[in-house]
C-alpha cells in the first residue's frame, strides 16, 4: 500500500536525486544551461569590478574617455549577461516542463499495467494527486528553483571571495551582520510559506466542496438542501479568505523587514567604509564595489531560504512518484509466453480453482471449482448475493491469479498466455456498463478502435441500439456525457452490449444487470443478449429466467462452490437451493410468461 504518511516525513533532500534519472536523456541541454549558468553568474560578479572602474577611473580621475571607456566595457557585460540569463532561463524552465511531462507520461503508463487489485487498497484520489500536483513541484523545482540555488551558491561563494580579498576588516563585519539580517527574513520568509500551503488546502477544499455539490445536484436541489450548502460553502471561502489574509500580511511584514535591514546595512557599510575613504585606506570605487558584492552576498542567501523549501518539497513528491514507479504489478506476462491455436474456438477448463481476495486472506472468495466448458456453450452461473459469480468471472479475466488450481483457455494456463493476447478473444460486459466521456462512435469501437461504421451500425442494430441512438440529438456524434449520464440504464446496456458485439469475441462473458429494466427495454436487451450468445462460449451470470432457459448448463454457486450442475429442468428437481433461487427470482417472469 502506498505510505500516504510520506506527504509530512521525507524532507531529505536526497530522496530527490531518482528524479535525475529523467534528466539523463537531455544532457547537452543540461550542459548548456550550466555553461549559461556559470557565465551569467560570473558576468553579474564582474558587475561589480566594472562598477569601482566606473567610478575611480572615470568620476574621481575624472577622466571623461575613461568613463566612455568602462561604459562600453558595462554595455558588453550587460549584453553578456542578458544573453545568458535568456538561454539559461529557456533552457532550464525547458527541462521542467519536459521532465514533468515526461514523468506524468512514465507514471501513467506504468499504473495502467498494474494490477487491478492494487487500486482497492490505493484511493484513486491520492495517486492522481501524485500525477498532478507532485509533478507540478517537480517542474517549479527542476524548471527554477534548482537552478536559483546552483546560481545563488555561486554568487555567494564569488561574493564573499571577493570580500575577504579586498577587505578583510569589512567584511568581518558584514559577516556578522548578515546572520542577524538573513535570520529574520528566513523566519518569516519560513512562515509565509506554510500559511501559503494552509491558504492553498483551503482553496482546494472549496473546490473540492464545489465539485461534490455540483455532482449531486438533483439531491442537493431535491432535498431542498441549498441554503445549508451556501452556509458551509460560504464558511469553506472565508476561512480560505482568512488563510489568505494571514499569510499577505506575514508577506508584508516580510518586504519591509527586508527593505529595513538591507539599506539599514548599506547606511551601516558606507558609513564605516565611508571613514576608510575619507582617511584616503579605500577608494570610493572600492567601496561602491563592496557595497555591492555584501549585497550580492546577502541576497543569496536569501534566495538559498526561500529555495531550500522547495527542494525539500521536491524531495517529498519525488519519493512519492518514485513509489507509483516501483510498483511492482502482480498480474505480468510469462517470460515465455506461449502461442494460441490459429483457429481459437472459445474452450474453458476451470480445476480445483481455490481464490482469497489479497484484502481477506482467510476467508475464501471460490473453493474447489471444476468447470468444463466446451466451445460454444452457454454457461449460467447463479446464486445467492456474494456466491463468488463475479469473483470467478474476474479470475477469468486474470485479473486476479488463483490461490490454487488453474483456468486454462484452448487448453494452455492463462498464466503462460501474453494478457493481450487471450485478452483480444474475450469480451466482457459488466452488470454495471460502463462509458466514458465521449461520443457513441468512440463509445462503441473501445475495444476495436479499426473498426469500419459499417461494423458499427451493424453492431448497434444487433444490440437494439440503432433506434435509440438515431433519436439522439446529433445521432452517433451525441456526447454522452460523464459515464453515459445522458442514457438510461438500459440504454447503456444495449451500447455496451454493441461494443462486446463488434469484438466479436470467442469467450463472452455477461454479468446481467439486476436494475430492474422496463418489461419493454428489457424485452430488447435479452434479445440482443441471445443474439450475443450464439455461437460463441458464454458464461453469462444470470438473473433471468429467459436466460437461464436458454443455458446449455447452469452452476449454481453459494460460499464459493459450485453446489450443482444441470439444466433449468433438472435442477429444478435436483437441487434445492436452486429451486428456491428460481421460486424467488423468476417467479414474477414465469407468471408474465406462463
Ligand atoms: N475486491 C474485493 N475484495 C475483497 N473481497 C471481495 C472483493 N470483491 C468481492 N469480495 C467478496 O467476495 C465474495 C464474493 O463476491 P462476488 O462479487 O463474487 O459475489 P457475487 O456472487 O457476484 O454476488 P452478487 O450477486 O451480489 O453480485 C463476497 O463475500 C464479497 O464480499
Ligand atoms: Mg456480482
Amino acid at each position: 500500500m502506498l505510505d500516504t504518511s510520506s506527504r509530512a516525513k521525507s524532507k531529505q533532500l536526497s530522496n530527490f536525486l531518482p528524479a535525475f534519472r529523467f534528466l539523463r536523456p537531455y544532457k547537452w541541454r543540461i550542459l548548456l544551461a550550466g555553461i549559461a549558468l556559470v557565465t551569467t553568474a560570473g558576468v553579474s560578479l564582474s558587475l561589480g569590478q566594472g562598477l569601482r572602474l566606473l567610478i575611480d577611473q572615470g568620476f574621481v580621475a575624472g577622466s571623461s574617455e575613461a568613463l566612455t571607456q568602462t561604459l562600453l566595457l558595462f554595455l558588453v557585460l550587460v549584453t553578456l549577461l542578458a544573453l545568458g540569463t535568456f538561454l539559461r532561463f529557456y533552457l532550464v524552465s525547458w527541462l521542467g516542463e519536459r521532465v514533468s511531462a515526461d514523468l506524468r507520461k512514465a507514471v501513467f503508463r506504468h499504473l495502467l499495467q498494474l494490477h487491478p487489485g492494487f487500486f482497492e487498497t490505493n484511493l484513486s484520489g491520492e495517486i492522481q494527486a501524485r500525477i498532478t500536483a507532485d509533478t507540478t513541484v517537480l517542474q517549479t523545482v527542476i524548471g527554477s528553483s534548482l537552478s536559483v540555488a546552483l546560481r545563488n551558491v555561486l554568487l555567494f561563494l564569488g561574493g564573499i571571495a571577493w570580500l575577504f580579498w579586498t577587505n578583510p576588516k569589512l567584511t568581518s563585519i558584514v559577516l556578522i551582520a548578515v546572520p542577524l539580517l538573513v535570520s529574520p527574513v528566513v523566519i518569516f520568509g519560513r512562515r509565509v510559506r506554510r500559511l501559503s500551503r494552509t491558504s492553498q488546502d483551503k482553496v482546494a477544499s472549496v473546490g473540492a466542496y464545489v465539485g461534490e455539490a455540483l455532482q449531486h445536484i438533483k439531491i442537493v436541489q431535491g432535498m431542498n438542501h441549498q441554503q445549508v450548502d451556501e452556509k458551509s460553502f460560504s464558511q469553506h471561502v472565508e476561512s480560505a479568505f482568512d488563510a489568505g489574509i494571514q499569510r499577505i500580511r506575514q508577506r508584508a511584514f516580510l518586504i519591509a523587514i527586508v527593505m529595513l535591514l538591507v539599506l539599514g546595512s548599506v547606511g551601516g557599510m558606507l558609513w564605516v567604509g565611508g571613514q576608510d575613504v575619507l582617511a584616503g585606506r579605500v577608494t570610493p570605487g572600492e567601496l561602491a564595489a563592496f557595497v555591492f558584492y555584501a549585497l550580492i552576498v546577502a541576497s543569496s542567501l536569501g534566495f538559498l531560504s526561500e529555495v531550500i523549501g522547495d527542494l525539500q518539497r521536491a524531495a517529498g513528491a519525488t519519493e512519492r512518484l518514485m513509489e507509483l514507479l516501483e510498483a511492482k504489478s502482480e498480474i505480468t506476462d510469462p517470460i515465455s509466453p506461449q502461442s494460441l491455436p490459429s483457429l481459437v474456438r472459445g474452450s474453458l477448463e476451470i480445476n480445483d480453482l481455490h481464490f482469497c481476495y489479497p484484502s481477506r486472506p482467510d476467508s475464501f472468495a471460490l473453493q474447489a471449482v471444476n468447470l468444463n466448458i466446451e466451445p460454444g456453450m452457454t454457461m449460467a452461473l447463479v446464486g445467492p448475493s456474494g456466491a463468488g459469480k463475479s469473483t470467478l468471472l474476474e479470475l477469468l479475466l486474470r485479473f486476479y491469479d488463483p490461490l490454487q488450481g488453474s483456468i486454462h483457455f484452448e487448453g494452455i494456463d492463462l498464466r503462460y498466455l501474453a494478457l493481450q493476447e487471450f485478452r483480444r478473444h474475450i469480451a466482457f460486459v459488466p452488470q454495471q456498463p460502463t462509458l466514458f466521456s465521449a461520443n457513441v462512435w468512440e463509445n462503441l469501437c473501445y475495444g476495436q478502435p479499426d473498426a469500419s461504421k459499417e461494423e458499427m451500425l451493424a453492431a448497434t442494430r444487433d444490440a437494439n441500439a440503432e433506434e435509440f441512438l438515431d433519436k439522439l440529438p446529433q445521432g452517433f456524434d451525441s456526447f454522452l456525457g460523464e459515464q453515459g449520464v445522458r442514457l438510461s440504464g438500459g440504454q447503456r446496456q444495449r451500447l455496451a452490449i454493441a461494443r462486446a458485439i463488434l469484438r466479436d469475441p470467442k469467450l463472452l462473458l455477461l454479468d446481467e444487470a439486476t436494475s430492474a429494466l422496463d418489461a419493454e427495454s428489457e424485452r430488447m436487451v435479452q434479445e440482443a443478449l441471445l443474439r450475443l450468445m450464439q455461437e460463441r462460449t458464454t458464461i453469462v451470470i444470470a438473473h433471468r429466467l429467459a436466460t437461464v432457459i436458454h443455458a446449455d448448463q447452469i452452476a449454481v454457486m453459494d460460499q464459493g462452490r459450485v453446489v450443482a450442475l444441470g439444466t433449468h429442468q433438472q435442477l429444478l428437481h435436483s437441487s434445492p437451493l436452486y429451486s428456491r433461487l428460481a421460486e424467488l427470482q423468476f417467479r414474477q417472469e414465469a407468471v408474465q410468461a406462463a
